[in-house]
């Protein structure tokens, strides 16, 4: 189309197109410009830009707001600053790399530019603070879904909310709240997924225990349809989560659950237990049944799954 063109069209100078289209070319889209027959839009680059992944959102809330980042500490860090200056639920915090990037019991979350998808979600929910957890256990149905949505590798999930494929890590959650006794003033969950992860760009001591969708399904995933497809998910669930359905939701987590049904050793922060995992209950917490039948509630922990040749995973 002609610079002409597109200026009749939006009703700006065609001085105003030539720079709008300088600044998309340096955001990385390809553009082919010929003079007296105008530009061409060739490639968009892969990155996770605002526009391009609400272009495609289903969604009324989640996602409608992005604040994006190249490069930020963590994107749960900012998006806990943002809810404590009062931004609305369903804003969506996304680097393409995280430099201090964030995971469970003071973990570090390895987060390489553009291979991942590093997002945090604000949410304003009503409902007690001890009902959190019940926000986790939603999330990692959505990622799941997602995950099946957009590739080809089928994921399960570990309690509490590790989405694993043979054992290896594609993607946690790190949810954190600000509550007072009986309100949550907002909860922040942050989802990190090994997108287009190469192997090369895990660190040797994750190989083991980390992969991706690239790695497991052989072929790249548009990152920005995952997020669509992630957000989507999540709107969908929060909704019935908050319409009192949350036991629908429990019944998808056991579907896609690792967990419930294998010999389990979970180590939490004062003691280590090990016994049958028999289910997770409407609190989210993971119900053990030790060798005398006796039942055992677990709240918090790191869990290890004890495989068919004794192995654990
Ligand atoms: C875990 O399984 O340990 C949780 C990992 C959570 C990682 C995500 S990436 C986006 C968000 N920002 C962070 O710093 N952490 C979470």
């Amino acid at each position: 189309m002609s610079g002409e063109e597109i200026s009749n069209l939006l009703g700006v100078s065609r001085t105003a197109i030539w720079k709008h289209i300088q600044s998309l070319k340096e955001d990385g889209y390809e553009i082919q410009s010929v003079t007296r027959q105008g530009h061409r839009l060739l490639a968009v680059p892969d990155r996770l830009y605002p526009k391009e992944v609400q272009e495609g959102l289903t969604t009324t809330s989640f996602g409608q707001s992005i604040v994006y980042f190249d490069r930020v500490s963590s994107t749960n860090e900012v998006a806990k600053e943002l809810a404590a200056q009062g931004i609305p639920e369903g804003t969506v915090v996304i680097a393409e790399e995280q430099t201090g990037g964030k995971g469970r019991l003071g973990r570090q979350w390895v987060s390489p530019h553009g291979q991942g998808v590093w997002l945090t979600l604000i949410l304003r929910p009503q409902i007690s603070p001890m009902d959190a957890p019940k926000l986790t256990i939603m999330a990692a149905v959505a990622v799941a879904r997602a995950i099946a949505q957009v590739s080809s590798v089928t994921p399960g999930i570990k309690w509490p909310n590790d989405i694993l494929y043979q054992g290896r890590k594609l993607a946690g959650i790190l949810t954190e709240m600000s509550a007072e006794m009986d309100t949550v003033n907002y909860a922040i969950l942050g989802i990190g997924t090994n997108v287009n992860i190469s192997e090369e760009a895990f660190p040797e001591e994750l190989k083991n225990q980390a992969t991706s969708l690239l790695k497991e399904g052989g072929t790249k995933v548009n990152r920005a349809k995952y997020v669509q497809s992630l957000l989507g998910n999540l709107e969908e669930l929060y909704g019935q989560l908050l319409g009192g359905g949350f036991d629908a939701i429990l019944a998808e987590w056991r579907r896609f659950s690792l967990t419930i049904g294998a010999r389990v050793v979970v180590t939490g922060l004062k003691q280590t237990m090990e016994g049958l995992a028999v289910d997770i209950d409407e609190t989210g917490a993971l119900i053990l049944e030790d060798t005398t039948g006796q039942k055992l509630k677990v709240v918090a922990g790191d869990v290890s799954i004890r495989g068919a040749q004794g192995q654990y995973a």
